[in-house]
């Protein structure tokens, strides 16, 4: 049977009993001090952001911390009840829509931050990355930030995948058991992410993690750059 992530991606997040925690990652990007990260901690409050396929919801609950004005999309209308079911149970307001990479529901230049924690490279059927690069640059704000973080190739994620398309790959063992039969881009590294985002993006900053999780290669690129 051919792949159907939003019947994956709806059973994943049924079978959840409980919210995440929010990302380690995005928690030091937004509040710690780096040498090549200069972002404005004042200025977060009332800001608009926008959290592109934010799942459950859980790094909207520290965005909401922040200040922020909270907006997020989700494959279904199922996870997007369940994440605005697990924000409003903590009293959080937040305006999430169905939405896909190709495809954000929200006006032109409404964003002043625009998040991709994990997302921007599943493609579902398409072999056009440019359009994810598109479409999240058109909902930004001249001058807005687009935070990403992308697997690396030695990411688990990648284990025994198949090359379908150059920069593409099928994915066929995955750890969680979510995403067998998914197309997701895979960079080479950190200059490629900068030539696919550069038509629109400037001012790159990346960090990287590389841990040995208990057994899982967690290798990770992470991208701060802005709508130019
Ligand atoms: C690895 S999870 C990350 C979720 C969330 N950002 C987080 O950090 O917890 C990937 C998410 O992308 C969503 N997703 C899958 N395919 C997508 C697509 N084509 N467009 C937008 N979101 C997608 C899934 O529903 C899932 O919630």
């Amino acid at each position: 049977m051919s792949y159907n992530s939003n019947a994956e991606w709806n059973r994943e997040y049924d079978q959840r009993q409980q919210m995440a925690f929010p990302s380690e990652y995005l928690v030091r990007i937004f509040k710690g001090t780096y040498p090549h990260l200069d972002l404005d901690k004042i200025s977060y409050k009332s800001k608009k952001l926008c959290d592109v396929g934010c799942g459950d919801g859980r790094n909207l609950v520290l965005f909401n911390q922040l200040g922020f004005e909270l907006y997020g999309t989700e494959l279904t209308h199922e996870i997007v009840t369940k994440s605005t079911a697990n924000l409003n149970s903590k009293g959080i307001a937040a305006d999430v829509r169905v939405g896909k990479n190709d495809h954000l529901p929200f006006d032109d230049a409404f964003f002043d931050y625009a998040i991709s924690w994990n997302v921007c490279y599943y493609m579902g059927n398409s072999f056009e990355f440019e359009k994810h690069v598109r479409e999240l640059q058109r909902v930004l704000k001249k001058g807005g930030y687009l935070i990403l973080s992308i697997p690396k190739k030695t990411s688990f994620i990648y284990s025994d995948s198949e090359d379908i398309k150059s920069g593409y790959k099928l994915i066929k063992n995955d750890f969680f058991k979510v995403r067998n039969g998914e197309i997701l881009k895979i960079f080479e590294d950190e200059k490629d992410i900068e030539k696919a985002f550069s038509p629109y993006f400037g001012d790159f900053v990346f960090g990287s993690i590389h841990d040995n999780c208990f057994g899982l290669n967690y290798h990770w690129h992470l991208v701060v750059c802005k709508k130019r």
